[in-house]
């Protein structure tokens, strides 16, 4: 009978510190494919674990245009979430506007600032205080092929343009879709800045993408841009208009397409279908870019919150992300690379490594330049005007790329 009485008495008592501890935090996020609600469930189970309760705020719809609509709305209402995915230069807009909370104790603790990149925690901090945390770093200039595709076709995986265009036209000939792609803004945007920056260099993608230079923006080598995506447009499906971005994945995965242009998000639908790279599928760097590195790197914003249950679990999530546990489990999921620069790298494959390997290598040489296409470069409303131009071109058939650019540096100039 005692004995019953203690395991009550500390049944009780376990509860109540639970309880008194235990919090709720809402997650607004886009991870709605395959590979990224596998990544994302790693999150809601590791907090779960520590007692907290998760609620689900997905948002569909890839590049999370949709997403940031509803959390305006709810932020305008007085509601927002406890996190949410946000990216560059719109944290400093929503820090600026006096919604995020200040995270300096949690960093301090866990020395993010030890572990993480500068180029990183620059964009996470507001005034030099963390208000947001950042959970992987993708790789957006990556070509995605199907190698059993180019074997039938007797093509060779491109590494050029050029080679890109040799290749593009034997998989037609065999039958193929040489590119999987869904004309969505952001899917064209990521396109477009990925053949900006073979074309462009390095440093002329920063000053017409980050410095917003207008002589860029318009000049002749913009002009090329425009007419190579208008050229690859012609090895894209006529279904591809609305499509989703992990549907193209798929019609590399089953052989009906031979290559996508993507981020290495594109690796997490691979990985969710149980291919494996170098065998079912080939990573390389987009044609032009081996020394290059697109960054995208996926953040949460924490929103101001009121209930200190609430604020304790908010900071439980925000310690969990830059775990090496949770760092490992999720970029081997999401198809991205841990963003602490003191990982064991051991369980990922040769697209992370190779990843890794350019990240720092370009970090150093001047290549490393941001995303316009994911938001970590512009504002979301010179994102937007941008977004506009080029979609509108690939649109219309009759469209000019000397136009189109000229256009470019006349809506940024009115957007910024
Ligand atoms: C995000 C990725 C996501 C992709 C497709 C990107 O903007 O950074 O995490 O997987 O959109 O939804």
């Amino acid at each position: 009978m005692r004995k019953l009485t203690t395991f009550f008495s500390t049944l009780i008592f376990c509860y109540s510190l639970n309880s008194a501890y235990a919090g709720e935090v809402e997650v607004l996020h886009w991870w709605t494919s395959g590979g990224e609600a596998k990544s994302v469930n790693v999150l809601k189970k590791m907090l779960e674990a520590q007692g907290h309760s998760w609620k689900d705020f997905a948002v569909a719809g890839g590049g999370g245009e949709s997403a940031m609509t509803v959390l305006k709305t709810r932020a305008i209402s007085g509601n927002p979430p406890a996190a949410a995915q946000l990216k560059g230069p719109d944290i400093q807009e929503w820090a600026e506007l006096g919604f995020l909370s200040n995270l300096n104790d949690v960093a301090a603790e866990e020395h993010w600032d030890d572990v993480i990149p500068k180029v990183v925690t620059d964009i996470m901090k507001y005034q030099g205080n963390y208000v947001a945390v950042p959970l992987n770093v993708h790789r957006v200039n990556w070509l995605w092929a199907n190698p059993a595709v180019f074997a039938k076709a007797d093509a060779k995986i491109p590494t050029t343009l050029a080679e890109f265009f040799t290749a593009a036209d034997k998989l037609q000939a065999a039958g193929f879709i040489p590119l999987a792609h869904g004309g969505q803004n952001w899917q064209n945007a990521t396109l477009f800045e990925t053949l900006a920056l073979d074309i462009l260099g390095a440093k002329d993608y920063l000053k017409a993408f980050v410095k917003l230079d207008d002589k860029t923006l318009g000049g002749d080598k913009m002009v090329e841009v425009f007419r190579v995506l208008k050229k690859i447009s012609h090895y894209i499906d006529s279904d591809s208009p609305g499509r989703d971005w992990n549907m193209a994945t798929s019609m590399v995965i089953n052989g009906t397409a031979g290559m996508q242009i993507m981020g290495d998000w594109a690796k997490g639908e691979f990985i969710a279908a149980g291919k494996l790279p170098g065998k079912d599928f080939v990573c390389v760097p987009a044609p032009g870019t081996q020394q290059q590195f697109i960054f995208n790197i996926d953040s949460f914003a924490m929103f101001e919150l009121n209930k200190p249950e609430d604020i304790k679990a908010q900071k439980s999530l925000a310690k969990t992300i830059l775990t090496p546990e949770f760092q490992t489990i999720f970029n081997l999921n999401k198809g991205s690379i841990p963003v602490r620069i003191d990982m064991d790298m051991k369980q990922f494959d040769s697209c992370a490594l190779d990843s890794m390997a350019a990240f720092k290598a370009s970090n150093k040489s001047g290549d490393l330049v941001p995303s316009m296409a994911h938001g970590l470069a512009v504002s979301e409303k010179v994102q937007g005007a941008i977004f506009d131009v080029i979609s509108n071109f690939l649109n219309d058939p009759k469209a000019e790329p000397q136009y189109a650019a000229i256009k470019l540096a006349r809506v940024v100039k009115a957007a910024k």
